[in-house]
Parts: C-alpha cells; sequence; structure tokens
C-alpha cells in the first residue's frame, strides 16, 4: 500500500497536538494526529485537568452538604458519600470528552493515526500499534507529547499505595490518612479532594511555603484557608525513603536544610513533586531534535526545534505545563504553517488552582517587580466586604492587583476567593489590551458580583475604594 502523505503530522493527542491538528485541519492542511494512549484528550482529559475538576466538584458539593448547607436554612439530613457513584460519574465525564474529540476529528477531516509515534527521518513518522508499524511522511511534524510524573528516588509509585495523580484520581476507598509529597497545584487540589471525603491529608513540602510560584503574600492567606479544612502541612522537608508494611506506608523524611531524620506513616502518598518532560520512544537522537538541560525539547520562536521541519508545543517545551498554554501554542504553530502569523502572549497567561476557594493569578507577582525594581502600586480589597461573597456566605481571601507605578498599566493580578479562576479572566483580558488599573475601575461591574470586588482593588491603585 502506497505510504500516506500529509502537509501536517502532530504527534501527541493531548490539547496541544489535538488543537493544532483540528486548526491545522481548518487552515486546509491535510492533517494527521498520531496517539498512542488508546484515548485522545492527553494528559489533561484523561488523567489531569478534567478527571481531578470532576472530583474537585463532587467533593465540594459533599462538603458544602455536609458542612456548609445549615447556614444557608438548608437541613439535607445525614449526608452520605456514595463513593461507587461520584467515580463512575468522573469516568463517564472522561469517557464522554475523549469521544467528542473522535468526532471533532471527523467533524474537521483530522486522519487519527493509532499507534506510538517514531521518528525516522527524511519527513517520515512510524506508527506502531499491535506490533505492527506504518510509516507515513509529512512536510512538517508536530511534537505535543506532554508530560509523565517526575520520580521521587525511594519512593517508588505502585499506582495502589504509593500513586501518582493518576493513582490519586482512581483510588478504590477513602484512605484514613494520606501523606502528599509537594505542596503544589496537584497535591493541592487532589489533597482538597480527599480531605473533603473525610481523609486526614499532610502535605510534606520541601520549600518553606506552599505553591511557590504564586504571590507569596497570597500563598500565605492561601495556606492559612487550607490549614483552617483541616490540611496539614510539614514544610522545609524532605522525603528520603518510603517502606511499605501491613497495608501502611512510612516515610522518612529529614528538614531540607539537614538535620535529625523522622519518619511518617500513612495508608497512601501521594507523589506530586512536579512534572518532566516526555519524549521516550521518539529516537529524537535519530533525527538530531536538542534537548535543554532540563530534558525539554528546544525551540525557537516559531516553535521550531533544531531540525527544519520539525516543531514541539505543549508540556514538552519550556513554559507553564498548562492545558490553556499547550493548545495556544498549538493554534498559533497551526496558523505560521498556514502561511498566517500565529502569536503566544504569555504575559496574560492565566494559573488557576481549582480548590475552594481557588486560586489564580496572571502576570507578574509582588517578589518578581521588586526583583526586576519596577516600581509598583498594590490594590487590595478582601472578599469579607464584597456584597455577593456576602450574600453566598462565601467570604474568604482576596483580590490583589499589581500597576505601574509611573504608567498605571496593570502587571499582575492574585485572587483568593470564591470563582477565583473565572474573575481572574477579566484582568487577563485587560492586560491582554494593555489595560491600566484606572481602566477597570471605571468599566461597569454589575452588582451584586463577585467582580466588583475586582473593581474595588483596582479603585485603591486608581483613587478611592468605595466599600472599605
Ligand atoms: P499531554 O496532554 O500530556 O498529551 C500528550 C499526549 O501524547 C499523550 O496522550 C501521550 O499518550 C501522547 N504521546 C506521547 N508520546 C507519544 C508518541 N511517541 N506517540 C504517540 N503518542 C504519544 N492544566 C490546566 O491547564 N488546568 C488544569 O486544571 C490541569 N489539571 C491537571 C491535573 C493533573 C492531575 C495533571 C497531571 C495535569 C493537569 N494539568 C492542568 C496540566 C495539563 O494536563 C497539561 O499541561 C496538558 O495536558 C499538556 O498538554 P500537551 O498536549 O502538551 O500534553
Ligand atoms: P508543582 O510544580 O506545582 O509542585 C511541586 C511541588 O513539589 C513544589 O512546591 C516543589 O517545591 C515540591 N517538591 C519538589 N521536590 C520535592 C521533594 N523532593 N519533596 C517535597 N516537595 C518537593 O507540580 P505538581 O503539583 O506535581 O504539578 C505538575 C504540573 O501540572 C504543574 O506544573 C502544573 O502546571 C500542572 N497542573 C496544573 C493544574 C492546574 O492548572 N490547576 C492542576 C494540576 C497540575
Amino acid at each position: 500500500m502506497a505510504e500516506q502523505a500529509f502537509d501536517v503530522v502532530v504527534i501527541g493527542g493531548g490539547p496541544g497536538g489535538y488543537v493544532c491538528a483540528i486548526k491545522a485541519a481548518q487552515l486546509g492542511l491535510k492533517t494527521a494526529c498520531v496517539e498512542k494512549r488508546g484515548a485522545l484528550g492527553g494528559t489533561c482529559l484523561n488523567v489531569g485537568c478534567i478527571p481531578s475538576k470532576a472530583l474537585l466538584q463532587s467533593s465540594h458539593l459533599y462538603a458544602m452538604a455536609a458542612h456548609d448547607l445549615a447556614q444557608h436554612g438548608v437541613k439535607a439530613g445525614k449526608v452520605e458519600l456514595d463513593f461507587k457513584t461520584m467515580m463512575g460519574r468522573k469516568d463517564k465525564v472522561v469517557a464522554d470528552f475523549t469521544k467528542g474529540i473522535e468526532f471533532l476529528f471527523r467533524k474537521n477531516k483530522v486522519t487519527y493515526l493509532k499507534g506510538l509515534g517514531r521518528l525516522v527521518g527524511d519527513g517520515k513518522i512510524e506508527v506502531v500499534a499491535n506490533g505492527k508499524g506504518e510509516t507515513v511522511s509529512a512536510k512538517h511534524i508536530i511534537i505535543a507529547t506532554g508530560s509523565d510524573v517526575m520520580p521521587l528516588r525511594g519512593v517508588e509509585i505502585d499506582e495502589k499505595q504509593i500513586v501518582s495523580s493518576t493513582g490519586a484520581l482512581e483510588l478504590e476507598k477513602v484512605p484514613e490518612h494520606l501523606i502528599v509529597i509537594g505542596g503544589g497545584v496537584i497535591g493541592l487540589e487532589l489533597g482538597s479532594v480527599w480531605r473533603r471525603l473525610g481523609a486526614k491529608v499532610t502535605v510534606v513540602e520541601f520549600l518553606d511555603r506552599i505553591v511557590a510560584t504564586m504571590d507569596a503574600e497570597i500563598g500565605t492567606a492561601y495556606q492559612k484557608v487550607l490549614t483552617k479544612q483541616g490540611l496539614e502541612f510539614k514544610l522545609g522537608t524532605k522525603v528520603t525513603a518510603a517502606k511499605k508494611a501491613n497495608g501502611k506506608v512510612t516515610l522518612t523524611m529529614e528538614p531540607a536544610n539537614g538535620g535529625a531524620s523522622e519518619e511518617l506513616t500513612g495508608d497512601v502518598v501521594l507523589v506530586s513533586i512536579g512534572r518532566r518532560p516526555y519524549v521516550d520512544g521518539l529516537a529524537l537522537e535519530m533525527v538530531g531534535v536538542k534537548l535543554d538541560n532540563k530534558g525539554r525539547v528546544m525551540v525557537d520562536d516559531h516553535f521550531q526545534t533544531s531540525v527544519p521541519g520539525i516543531y514541539a508545543i505543549g508540556d514538552v517545551i519550556h513554559g507553564p505545563m498548562l492545558a490553556h498554554k499547550a493548545e495556544e501554542e498549538g493554534v498559533a504553530v497551526a496558523e505560521m504553517l498556514a502561511g498566517q502569523s500565529g502569536h503566544v502572549n504569555y504575559e496574560t497567561c492565566p494559573n488557576i488552582v481549582y480548590t475552594w476557594p481557588e486560586l489564580a493569578s496572571v502576570g507578574k507577582t509582588e517578589e518578581e517587580l521588586k526583583s526586576a525594581g519596577v516600581q509598583y502600586k498594590v490594590g487590595k480589597f478582601p472578599f469579607l466586604a464584597n456584597s455577593r461573597a456576602k450574600a453566598n456566605a462565601d467570604m474568604e481571601g482576596m483580590v490583589k492587583l499589581l500597576a505601574d507605578a509611573n504608567t498605571d498599566r496593570l502587571l499582575g493580578a492574585h485572587v483568593l476567593g470564591p470563582e477565583a479562576g473565572t474573575l481572574i479572566h477579566e484582568i487577563s483580558m485587560a492586560m491582554e489590551f494593555g489595560g491600566s488599573a484606572e481602566d477597570v475601575a471605571r468599566a461597569f461591574h454589575g452588582h451584586p458580583t463577585l467582580n466588583e470586588a475586582i473593581k474595588e482593588a483596582a479603585l485603591v491603585i486608581a483613587s478611592k475604594p468605595i466599600h472599605v
């Protein structure tokens, strides 16, 4: 049979890869997408964003019913956990979504090649499935193979007692004591899920703070809120070994700066210390695609690797490991290949932790501005003084805006509070248009909305707030 020839072959069907493939096909390029996991959607849909958000939502409703409804005068009777239904709903959400992408591929005429993609040089890719290989050719190849769990020496993942995020989304019952290694996004989201469902949760973090890349002031406030919810933190601590015995796991830990070791025993340990770029099996060395010192595929401003005609996007290259970042890069590279001017503005990429309250940020933190010597103004407004938050009985947290002291241009926003992940897009959009604090302060904000907290924080910078 003649070798299939494409304009574009994308390797990896995650948010970077599948979005890129659809966009390329929409722009008239003959496109295929190679995926090895047997389902489209990548980490995000199958074992990441979507199942974690499904469990966050279900566990949030459970916790609300158990603890919060009474204050609204709603008597729910005895609240019980139907664990099987909760986990089953999550699985159904995932299954529906992955099938939805197959439909979008058919609709947009993207060829779905099931199997492991391997570069064999000369613009050719071998796709291996069930022991059989098929070679296809492409004018342009896009590597979108994503990332995988970062292993921790001495703590071997078995996905039952010592789990990665994948195993933590599939636990067979609520553990009595979950120990989370790593106080980052995964640890706090999944730690919250299991805490709400009744587990004791201890987070062991190497640094002396959680969510280390977020604004420090907001990070401190966030830790206080999570502590109130029952999460326990052991900061400045490193785990050196794990031992399994009698259905339990005992971790050996010591202070990050050195000192006496101690032990901590739990039923399940979640290893969430970051993710590593995934290039296994691609045979990049065969064709000369170069990696940087962190194992990421090196690309130029046009996402081209060290080999002309081979591009890379998403978690496998530099930048935040976020689904929307991978998607934007996928669109940009497809546009460039179609002769358009694709562009990604990383300055306005939001970062959201979907606990409750949510934590969201965009742009620079106060620490980053300080160390860059930028003169800035700060506007803060607590949800305690926001009428909608009060009406909703959801008053934890605050909005913090940072604007250039000379030009008033917005430089960053950090929101801890209800719907922070939705609210942050107001500032993300304002920043996209080069907006100032005064622009936000003068813009209509419907009353009563949570967004008014953003307007008030902008008013702190632009003139004076009304409601504090
Ligand atoms: P991936 O989604 O990792 O997709 C890569 C795909 O390539 C995979 O399906 C893989 O099977 C396939 N592949 C790899 N090698 C080959 C090969 N040689 N041949 C064929 N196929 C191959 N981000 C957010 O923005 N919001 C969130 O809420 C969020 N939640 C998350 C929760 C968890 C638990 C985790 C783990 C991650 C979460 N992320 C979230 C991060 C997000 O999942 C990633 O940033 C995103 O999936 C990256 O997209 P990608 O397309 O670059 O790679
Ligand atoms: P992370 O980088 O967010 O956090 C890892 C944490 O582990 C850091 O605080 C780090 O200091 C700590 N750590 C590192 N080594 C350690 C050690 N040996 N012992 C103790 N602590 C240690 O990584 P995480 O949470 O694994 O998430 C991976 C990626 O997935 C993130 O980059 C994130 O972008 C993405 N993600 C995004 C989500 C979202 O957007 N809501 C949700 C989940 C994941």
